[in-house]
Formats: C-alpha cells, structure tokens, sequence
C-alpha cells in the first residue's frame, strides 16, 4: 500500500515547473494573505507562493494588486517600494504600477510615456478579497476558475476569523492532518481538555474508539463519516469535508461552537503557509484564541525549539499530565509532527492501517488532478461554476445505530 517513490514526488513538489504545482496555478485560487495584513497605502508584502516571489499591496482606494515580486525594469524587489497614491512606486527608478498591475508611470524615460506604459509587460495577477483573505490567480490566460464561496468566505468579519503562519515541512503532510480523524482525540487530548474548560466529552470518545469511515466523493472533493459506537445502539459520527486541493472542513464540537478549516498552501517544496479559519454561521465569534492572535501572519506558535532539544517538548510538563509537551496551541502540536516527519516525509516505507483512509483518498484526489493536468485536462475536482460551496456541512452527532449519517449532514 506504500507509495512509489515517483508518486511521492508528483504528490509534493510544486516548484520550477513541477505538474502539482502547475496544476495549482492554473486550476485554483491560493489563498496569499490575510486581508488585515495589507493596508491602504501601507507597506507592501512578499509573499512566496509555490516556489516563486510575489508582492502584494493596497492602494489608496482600497483594491489589492498582486505583481511578481521583481521590478519589470531592471527587477530591484517591489516589496522596498513606495506604496502612495493609488500604486506603487519602485525606489530604485521610480516606475509606478496600479493595483491592476498596469505601468502608469516612467519618469526616467523621455518619449511618449503612454505608449511606453502600455508596452512594457507587467506580470499581475488576479485577486479576490474575500473571507478576510486575499486570495490570488497564478494560471496563464484570461479566464481564471470559478472563484470558491466557501462557508465563511461571505460572513461579516465577526462571525469569522484568519491566522495563519509559515511552517518548515512540506505543504501535503498538513493536508493530510487536517482529514486525519484519529490523530485529533491522541494528539490534542490535552489541548482539548484546556480550552473546553474540562474536558470535552465528545473529543475524549474519538480517543477510545477507533473510527469505521464512510466515503462519498463530492464535484469538490470528499466528505466522509467517522462512525465511533458508543452505548445504547449509538453511533457518534463526525462528517468531514475535503475541498480540493487543500481544505479541511472539520466538524465543530457541537453546534454553538465554529466550524475549522484548515488549509495548507505551498511556498515552496519544503515550506508551507498553515491557515486556521474559525466561523460560525450564525452568530459572532466574540473574542477566541484565534481573533486574539497578535499577529494573523504568524499564529499559531512554532514549536519553540530545534531538534537538538526535541523541538522544545516540555517534559515536566508531561510529567505533570500533559499529553504532548506543547501547551502553546493545537496547532503547536501539530506543527511538531510535520516537523518530526521531516522536509518532505518519505511515503514508500510507511505502514498504514484502517484508520488512514481519508489521508490516501487526499493524496488520491491530488494525484489524479496532477495527472489530469499532465494529460492536458481540467481536473475533475475543479470548474464547477453551478457549485454552491458555501451549502458544504461538516457537522458532528450522536445518531440511532443503522441511521444514515447523510440524514446528520444535510439536515
Ligand atoms: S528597477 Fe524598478 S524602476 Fe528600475
Ligand atoms: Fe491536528
């Protein structure tokens, strides 16, 4: 069941021309930057996404541009520019670009400035703002994807919030955690316990119970049940999404709680940007550890150490009780064992059991994508303009043994 070494390479790489990350400019919008990050007139920003550098910056007016990181001219980076007056301006010469990407300003060439604008060839990209996030078009051509209108991507700004950080391992190893049922009642029992107030019942069971799952693929992606008996002919079943190429919508604890995704994108073959969204449909989400997070650039916290001393776990800590050493967030554990597995984890030797089923149907999916992209197709799982995206339910509860899960989430 391991993988070939040739899969595992077409499943993680996406830098200099590799068919993932092709696959992924040209089929789906990346999410670049929170929304908050960039202000009107403000400082620029680098971001780097699937190997290659960009900036990203608001104008005056409010409208996000996103360019190639490099300067058209003689390619000083953009991200030292001036942001004023509704573009941004290259300090090296002087060349001034709108926030659609167009020239507007040469002042270091004499001749018909017009022309000359229009002539020289800006790399911009197409942009939406939306969620709370700025999400960008890499793909070649002028007809860019239906843009997603996930779950949250339409809500007011306090039923929703954005924190995401970089992190050094390669971008499939958290899409796969984000679909990994078992892990979360093992790894985060602890972290669980605190922020629940106590315990949190239903978490405790997905611990005690290992999960039968159910599959059903979506235009999307996947959604999946994990069935866990528990007393008195009941089942609990948690039904989770994958929205390809890299969403996980996981089911809240219960229904005044929010809804987690968890995305993953690629900065490069050995970097990935961790994004955690939190929204609840119907109500604001008041202050949470997420909307608390100082800096939506960099939340949650790395694992505070290296190697060396096991990336910072605190063994009096589980001396004390502590399942994992990592108190700092959830998602500090999580990012630990990326980190442990390695720069890009090596998939030919490992050994999976029931349990794994909803990561290799992950890898699954972005494979055949890849190669749909090889043989000159649109993926399967992309294009789907008819598709209401925001109609996708992750939701979690106890039901009668023999009952349909599907009765749960399409309520
Ligand atoms: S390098 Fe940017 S204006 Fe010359
Ligand atoms: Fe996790």
């Amino acid at each position: 069941m391991a993988m070939t070494r040739e899969d595992n390479e077409l499943l993680t790489r996406v830098e200099n021309g590799a068919p993932m990350g092709e696959m992924i400019r040209q089929h789906y919008w990346i999410p670049a930057v929170p929304s908050i990050k960039l202000e009107a007139d403000g400082a620029p920003m680098r971001i780097r996404l699937l190997g290659k550098n960009y900036v990203a910056f608001r104008a005056t007016d409010g409208s996000v541009g996103v360019l190639d990181e490099q300067c058209p001219h003689r390619k000083a980076s953009l991200a030292l520019a001036q942001n004023e007056d509704n573009g941004l301006r290259c300090i090296y010469h002087g060349w001034k670009f709108n926030s659609k990407g167009d020239l507007v300003d040469a002042p270091n060439h004499t001749g018909d400035q017009a022309q000359f604008c229009k002539a020289v060839r800006v790399n911009r990209y197409r942009v939406q703002d939306r969620g709370g996030i700025v999400w960008v078009w890499l793909g070649k051509g002028e007809t860019a994807p239906p843009f997603p209108d996930l779950p949250f991507t339409d809500l007011p700004a306090s039923q929703r919030s954005v924190t995401s950080v970089e992190v050094p391992t390669n971008w499939v190893q958290a899409v796969e955690a984000s679909m990994d049922s078992s892990h979360v009642g093992v790894l985060h029992e602890s972290t669980t316990q605190i922020t629940a107030g106590g315990g949190n019942q239903r978490m405790l069971m997905t611990k005690a119970l290992a999960p039968k799952l159910e599959f059903e693929e979506q235009p999307y992606g996947y959604r999946y049940a994990a069935l866990r008996s528990v007393d008195d002919g009941q089942v609990y079943a948690r039904v989770n999404n994958f929205v390809m190429p890299w969403y996980g919508i996981i089911c809240p604890p219960d229904a005044n709680s929010p809804t987690t995704v968890f995305f993953s994108t690629p900065v490069d073959d050995v970097t990935h940007r961790g994004w955690f969204v939190q929204y609840h449909a119907s109500r604001p989400l008041g202050m949470t550890i997420m909307s608390a997070s100082p800096d939506v650039w960099n939340f949650p916290p790395l694992p505070p150490g290296d190697p060396k001393d096991n990336w910072g776990q605190n063994r009096d800590l589980m001396k004390r009780g502590h399942k994992t050493g990592f108190p700092q967030h959830l998602g500090t554990e999580d990012f630990a064992m990326f980190i442990s597995q390695g720069p890009i984890y090596d998939r030919t030797d490992e050994q999976l059991c029931s349990a794994d089923g909803a990561v290799i149907r992950v890898r699954q999916l972005l494979l055949r994508a890849a190669r749909e992209f090889m043989d000159g197709k649109a993926p399967t799982q992309a294009h789907h303009p008819q598709l209401d995206y925001r109609r996708i339910r992750s939701v979690g509860g106890v039901i009668p043994a023999g009952t349909d899960w599907r009765a749960l989430a399409d309520q």
